[in-house]
């Protein structure tokens, strides 16, 4: 249940099982994607639960009854690198979503957001866009790509990540409270190297197999 209106922390069972072994510091690159690819359908069917529909007509092949179409476009936005992992999951849900790829990645000195890919057209082609990322730590990347697609003309956004620390909740809530944030869970705190505590390590590194 959401703690805030803009926070919704899942307490789903089966999120949080995969949750425990998604963090576990045993669990191998493998297992860990199809861990990020299943909690992120979980958190998407809880995200996408109020996505407005249009009423539409259906022959069956018995007779005409009623039923219902996506009244909005979708844009899923994965923040690369780590993003990518949560995009299929979200495209499993809403086929029909188009999948918008913005670069961002974390100096690891100033912990500021560098932007290094967006290729989003001149004029927006969606109504909702989702910014999937696995980790909100300090909230530097979140807010970063928020900025991008407002100027985009994206009129409601939305935030699904795996987890999230509430200074980085605090700084997307503080800059735009209009975005709600959606996560598997709200962990402790950061370190002083802008880790997520327990959090589960860095989330690129550990489904692509980097973290040396
Ligand atoms: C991670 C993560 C977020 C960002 C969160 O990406 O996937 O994008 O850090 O940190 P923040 O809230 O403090 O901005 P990272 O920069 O490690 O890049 P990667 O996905 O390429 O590994
Ligand atoms: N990025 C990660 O991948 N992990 C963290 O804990 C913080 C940022």
């Amino acid at each position: 249940m959401p703690d805030q209106p803009y926070l919704f922390v899942s307490q789903h069972p089966a999120v949080l099982h995969k949750l425990a072994i998604l963090r576990d510091e045993r669990t191998d690159s493998k297992k860990f994607r199809e861990l990020v690819r299943e909690i992120s359908w979980l958190l998407g069917y809880e995200a996408l639960a109020d996505t407005p529909l249009n009423e539409i007509e259906v022959q069956t092949p018995l007779e005409v009854t009623s039923g219902h179409q996506l009244a909005e476009r979708i844009g899923l936005v994965p923040i690369l690198r780590a993003g990518i992992g949560m995009v299929d999951a979200f495209l499993e849900l809403f086929p029909e979503s188009q999948v918008w790829h913005l670069g961002l990645f974390r100096d690891e000195r100033t912990l500021r957001p560098v932007e290094y890919y967006n290729k989003l057209p001149d004029q927006t082609t969606v109504d909702t866009c989702l910014i999937l990322d696995p980790m909100l730590a300090t909230g530097g990347s979140a807010t970063a790509a928020i900025e991008v697609l407002k100027d985009w003309g994206a009129e409601h956004i939305k935030m699904v990540n795996l987890i999230a620390a509430p200074e980085g909740v605090a700084a997307v809530h503080e800059a735009h409270p209009d975005v709600a944030i959606y996560c598997a869970a709200l962990d402790r705190q950061l370190n002083d190297k802008g880790y997520i505590q327990p959090g589960l390590g860095d989330a690129g590194d550990r489904q692509f197999g980097t973290g040396f």
